[in-house]
C-alpha cells in the first residue's frame, strides 16, 4: 500500500503491531527520554498525544522507522520480515528498475483544513519537545522538510534541517554550509532578499526520506511508484506534499539582517554540538490538518545497530563496489549509525579484500565513517556479534590493518581538535581492517566449531516448541530489563 500522509502510514504500522500512544507525557523530559529509551530496545514507533496545555489530538509521532528494519520495510512496501541484508538486495533490485517521477499537482488536500494569518499565526500552538536535557531550545522541527525554490533554475529542493521555535513566529534554521539547500537560500539574500520557505512538520515516510537525495519530489515518486500528489502552499505557492500535517511558511531574510542563536543540539553521533548564530524563519502562514501528527525525528546516540539511512548507504556502497570490479560481494552493512561499514566478499584472488577496502573508500568520502571492515561471506555483516568475533580472531594487528589519513569529515565529528576546526581542517584518518581469513591459507584456517545452517535447520524444526518457548522466555526478560533502563543509562553516559 503507498502512503500519502504520516497518519496512513501510522495507521499501517499499528495493524502490524508497532505502534504505541502515549498520553500525557511532559514535553520537557519524558517525550525525548522515552524516544530514546524506546529506541534502545528496538521498541515500537511512539504516538504521543494529550500534552498539557495544548488540545488533545495535537500530535507528536516519534521512531517512526528509525531501528525498525519492520517499520523501514513497510514504509517502503518491501517484505516486513526481510533479512537487513536481504532487504539491502531488494532495494537494488529496485533501484535498478526505478524511474524518476515528478510530482502531480492536486487542487485540494486536508493541511488546507485549517489556516492562519497576521496575528493568530502562533507556532507554540503546538508541541515542540526539549529532545535532549541540554538542548538550546524546542526543536519542532526534527522530521521536517523545508521546501525551497532556486530562484535562478526553478528548481524545487527540500531536505532536513533542524527547526527551534524562537518565539511565537519565529524559527531559526540551522542549514549547512555546502547543502543544495543553503546555497538556494544565499542566492536570494546575493539579491538582497528574503527566501521565501515552506516547513512541512510530517509527511509519508517515502517523501521524508527522499529528502537526503539529489532528485528529491522525483526521487519520492520513484520510491512510490506512483508520483508525490502536492498542491501549492497558500502564501509562497511553494509545492509541499498534499498530505502533509502542518506547513509553517515564511521568509528567510538574509542572516546580516536577522539571525538567532541557534543550538547546541544533541546531534547524530551522539553528543551535543554546534551553537551559534544561524538564520531565521520568519513565519507568516500557518496550514494544518484537524488533530495534527507533528513528526518527531531527534537525533540519537547511533549506539544502535543502523539509523535511517542506512540501508540506502548499503546500496550505494555495494553498487560502487561492483562498478569499480570489486565482484563476489555477498553483503554490505553499517553499524553505529554507519560510522562502522562492513563489507562481506568471497575471496577470489590475493588482494581482493584490500581492494574492497580501498575502492570503498572512494565512495565514502564526506563522513564520518571511522573503520571500514571487509569479511569473510560465512560472515553476516549486520550482525555485530559475528563482525566482533571475526575481527577478534581471524585479524593480525600488525598486518591486516591500514590507515587512511586526511579523509574528508563532518563538522559534527567529536574527534575533530580545536586546533582543527580553527584551521578549517575537517580531515579525519580512517581505519581500514581485512578481517578475512587470509588468502593464501584460507582453505586451512581453522574450522569453525557451529553447526551449520542446514543443522540448525533440522534441530529448529524438530523442538520448535521449545524454541518459541524459549524465545518468549527471551523477549519477556528483555522487557523486564528494559524498564530498569533509565538509571543505568544516564549512569552509563556521564561515566
Ligand atoms: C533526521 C535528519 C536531520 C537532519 N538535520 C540536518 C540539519 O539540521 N542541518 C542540515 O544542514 N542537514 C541536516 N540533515 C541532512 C540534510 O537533510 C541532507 O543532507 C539533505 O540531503 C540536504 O539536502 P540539500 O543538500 O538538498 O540541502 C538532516 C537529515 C536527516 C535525515
Amino acid at each position: 500500500m503507498r502512503y500519502r500522509s504520516i497518519r496512513d502510514f501510522i495507521q499501517a504500522a499499528d495493524e502490524i503491531g508497532e505502534v504505541k500512544t502515549v498520553h500525557g507525557a511532559a514535553l520537557e523530559q519524558d517525550v525525548g527520554c522515552l524516544t530514546e529509551l524506546a529506541s534502545e530496545m528496538d521498541g515500537p514507533m511512539l504516538l504521543f498525544d494529550r500534552f498539557e496545555g495544548y488540545p488533545e489530538g495535537f500530535r507528536i509521532a516519534s521512531n517512526l522507522y528509525r531501528n525498525s528494519l519492520r517499520r523501514f520495510a513497510l514504509a517502503l512496501q518491501l517484505p516486513v520480515d526481510s533479512h537487513p541484508i536481504d532487504l539491502v538486495k531488494l532495494l537494488r533490485e529496485r533501484k535498478r528498475k526505478q524511474k524518476p517521477m515528478p510530482p502531480v499537482f492536486v487542487a485540494d488536500g486536508p493541511v488546507l483544513t485549517n489556516q492562519l494569518s497576521g496575528a493568530d499565526v502562533d507556532v507554540e500552538r503546538f508541541p515542540a519537545p526539549l529532545w535532549h536535557s541540554e538542548d538550546g531550545g524546542r526543536y519542532i522541527g526534527t522530521g521536517d522538510l523545508l521546501v525551497l525554490r532556486d530562484p535562478e533554475t526553478g528548481w524545487i529542493n527540500f531536505g532536513t534541517y533542524r527547526a527551534c521555535v524562537q518565539g511565537r513566529q519565529r524559527l531559526s534554521l540551522w542549514i549547512i554550509k555546502y547543502k543544495r539547500g543553503r546555497m538556494i537560500v544565499e542566492k536570494y539574500w546575493a539579491q538582497g532578499k528574503p527566501c521565501p520557505a515552506a516547513l512541512v512538520l510530517g509527511c509519508d515516510p517515502v517523501t521524508f526520506m527522499a529528502g537526503t537525495s539529489q532528485q528529491k519530489y522525483e526521487h519520492a515518486g520513484a520510491l512510490h511508484g506512483a508520483p508525490v500528489e502536492v498542491l501549492e502552499a497558500p502564501l509562497t505557492g511553494l509545492p509541499i506534499p498534499a498530505g502533509s500535517e502542518v506547513v509553517f511558511e515564511g521568509e528567510i531574510p538574509p542572516i546580516d539582517e536577522e539571525s538567532a542563536v541557534e543550538g547546541p543540539f544533541g546531534e547524530w553521533p551522539g553528543y551535543y554540538s554546534h551553537s551559534g548564530p544561524e538564520c531565521v524563519l520568519r513565519v507568516q502562514h500557518i496550514s494544518h490538518q484537524d488533530d495534527p501528527i507533528i513528526h518527531g525525528f531527534p537525533p540519537l546516540r547511533p549506539v544502535l545497530s543502523w539509523g535511517a539511512e542506512l540501508p540506502g548507504m548499503a546500496v550505494e556502497v555495494w553498487d560502487h563496489l561492483e562498478r569499480s570490479g570489486v565482484s563476489d560481494v555477498t553483503g554490505v552493512w553499517g553499524h553505529c549509525h554507519g560510522l562502522m561499514l562492513v563489507i562481506a566478499l568471497t575471496q577470489r584472488y590475493p588482494g581482493h579484500a584490500e581492494q574492497a577496502l580501498m575502492t570503498s573508500i572512494g565512495r565514502i568520502s564526506g563522513g564520518m565513517y571511522g573503520y571500514v571492515v571487509v569479511v569473510d561471506d560465512d560472515i553476516d555483516p549486520s550482525n555485530m556479534r559475528d563482525v566482533l568475533w571475526t575481527l577478534c580472531t581471524r585479524v593480525d594487528p600488525a598486518k591486516a590493518v591500514q590507515i587512511a589519513h586526511n579523509m574528508l569529515t563532518s563538522d559534527l565529528d567529536p574527534r575533530l581538535s580545536p586546533e582543527q576546526k580553527a584551521a578549517g581542517d575537517y580531515t579525519m584518518g580512517r581505519m581500514l581492517i581485512n578481517a578475512c581469513k587470509p588468502f593464501r591459507w584460507r582453505e586451512s584456517f581453522p574450522k569453525t566449531n557451529i553447526f551449520s545452517e542446514a543443522e540448525r535447520r533440522e534441530v529448529r524444526q524438530r523442538w520448535s516448541g521449545l524454541l518459541q518457548e524459549l524465545e518468549d522466555m527471551v523477549q519477556g526478560r528483555k522487557r523486564s530489563d528494559s524498564l530498569s533502563l533509565p538509571e543505568r543509562a544516564g549512569e552509563r553516559v556521564r561515566v
